[in-house]
């Protein structure tokens, strides 16, 4: 999962969980004896789905997860940590420094307020979330940061398709495609988790800022530029 070369790394982080993670309330005290399985080895396992180079968004990062992980197991990635809260967005910036991240940086801010940024033009690779918001929510604050070949990869549970359900007018609105679920860490987890991989139906229409269909549109297609 993690480059042999680059376990050190993994390992100071879970110990700053551990430690700093606890005291500042980043992480509860009982997840401690299962840092690794839950936290950890859960977000490194997205790392099976994210393509070669890619820039890659975590939104709401909290603690790191699953954006300092995947960083971790995957050097060839450049990944951006989305976290609004302070506190959070220090701790962040603290790992990456203590750790000496080269291919991780820290914005502080709500997804939503990002989508016009024209730093961020135009958009990334993958832009994935974990413990963030229901699909639907998710697919609202991240699609309109994912490059017009670029995909929205959410870490769920195991009722992601119920979850898909409930989202399919928010994916309709936004001109996403069919969504697909990938399961990761069947051999390797306690419990497996769930990538739920979304794409725009139609990339040729994405612009910066990317906009949702109108909803009365006589003409349904997406009109993103
Ligand atoms: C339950 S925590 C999950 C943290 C981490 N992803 C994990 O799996 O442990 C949810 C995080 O989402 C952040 N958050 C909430 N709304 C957000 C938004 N609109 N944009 C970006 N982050 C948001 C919160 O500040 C919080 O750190």
């Amino acid at each position: 999962m993690f480059p042999v070369e680059r376990l050190p790394l993994a390992e100071a982080y879970a110990e700053h969980l551990a430690s700093a993670g606890v005291v500042r309330g980043l992480i509860g005290p009982r997840e401690t004896p299962r840092l690794w399985d839950r936290h950890l080895l859960n977000s490194a396992v997205l790392a099976q789905v994210v393509p070669d180079g890619a820039s890659v968004a975590d939104v709401g990062s909290g603690a790191g997860l699953p954006g300092i992980p995947l960083a971790i197991a995957r050097p060839d990635l450049r990944v951006v940590l989305i976290e609004p809260l302070l506190r959070r967005a220090t701790f962040l910036t603290e790992v990456v420094d203590a750790l000496g991240l080269d291919n991780v940086e820290v914005l502080r801010g709500r997804a939503e307020e990002l989508h016009r940024s024209a730093d961020l033009a135009p958009g990334f690779d993958v832009v994935t979330s974990r413990a963030v918001a229901g699909l639907g929510q998710l697919v609202d604050w991240c699609m309109p940061l994912v490059h017009a070949h670029g995909v929205l990869l959410g870490l769920k549970g195991s009722s992601v398709r119920d979850e898909l359900d409930g989202a399919r007018r928010t994916l309709t609105s936004w001109g996403c495609s069919e969504p697909e679920v990938v399961e990761l860490g069947a051999d390797l987890l306690t419990e497996s988790t769930f990538a739920v991989r979304i794409a725009w139906s139609d990339p040729t229409s994405v612009g910066w800022p990317a906009r949702r269909v109108p909803a009365r549109s006589k003409d349904r297609r997406r009109r993103r530029t």
